[in-house]
């Protein structure tokens, strides 16, 4: 079974790709945040794989909910895996979602990096459109390698970019992202044509329309920036950056 958390599909995409070739179940770590899910059992034979993007060098606080709550029954003859995508390094992100599975009592066989289009907008532009499909052209053969090592059980840490410091890395920007997640600077435009789109697909519900727009809800929000880059007209900003830069949905993703 391969859990995922995605904001614009490339998490997703990967996940979904993975679990076509290893004949495993793919499923939405959101819908296992309130609590009341039965054990997840990953028989003999089932891989558990868990598969988020890198958010400030460290995990989105909803895969770390999902990693510290849901309980999770190892069987003998079963493997895990743990895939980062992120537009560049991971830091020690890996770490520390190996750590969380660890103190379940589970061992982490594989753990994978994916480098992809980087969805950051609130600090950079998206990358030009030649450079997403280089990206996303051979995160195929990443993929394919890493579905490889898993049948040939080549068990090991496969991330080779986690970058400079990754574990101090990891503590600043984690702790940034953790406390200083704000919501008040989203807003919309104009262009906004009240179609509820982005209270629909927000992955977390924290997007309430008030009046015909939307409001985020700070303590929901976790800035996957989904509503961002999914907005049909485009209405949708954060301060005032986010007008002049392009917006991101892995075309493969089918979101
Ligand atoms: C809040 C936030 C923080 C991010 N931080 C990092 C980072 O520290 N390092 C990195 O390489 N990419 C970072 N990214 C880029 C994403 O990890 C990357 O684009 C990822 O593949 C998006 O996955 P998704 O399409 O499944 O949402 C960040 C993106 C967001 C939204």
């Amino acid at each position: 079974m391969i859990f995922y958390f995605t904001g614009t599909g490339n998490s997703l995409y990967a996940a979904s790709v993975l679990g076509t070739a290893l004949g495993e179940e793919v499923k939405n770590i959101v819908e296992y945040l309130d609590g009341n899910n039965e054990v997840i059992t990953i028989g003999k034979g089932e891989i558990l794989g868990v598969v988020f993007p890198v958010y400030y060098y460290s995990l989105p606080t909803v895969v770390q909910d999902f990693l510290e709550k849901v309980e999770i029954k190892m069987e003998e003859g079963s493997r895990s895996f743990i895939l980062a995508t992120c537009g560049a390094t991971t830091g020690d992100s890996t770490k520390i979602a190996k750590d969380l599975l660890h103190k379940k009592g589970i061992a982490t066989d594989f753990v994978f990096a994916l480098e992809m289009p980087d969805n950051y907008v609130l600090l950079y532009d998206v990358q030009n459109a030649e450079k997403q499909e280089r990206m996303l052209t051979s995160s195929k053969d990443s993929l394919n390698r890493m579905i490889q090592l898993i049948k040939d059980d080549k068990r090991g840490n496969h991330n080779n970019i986690r970058g400079p410091m990754p574990g101090m890395m990891s503590m600043l920007a984690g702790a940034l992202y953790r406390k200083g997640r704000r919501t008040q600077k989203f807003h919309v435009t104009d262009s906004c044509t009240s179609c509820n789109l982005c209270e629909e697909i927000c992955p977390v519900d924290a997007i309430e329309m008030r009046g015909g727009k939307p409001v985020w809800i700070k303590d929901k929000c976790v800035h996957c920036l989904a509503c961002i880059h999914r907005c049909p007209t485009g209405a949708i900003q954060y301060g005032s950056k986010t007008r002049a830069r392009g917006r991101y949905v892995n075309p493969m993703s089918g979101l």
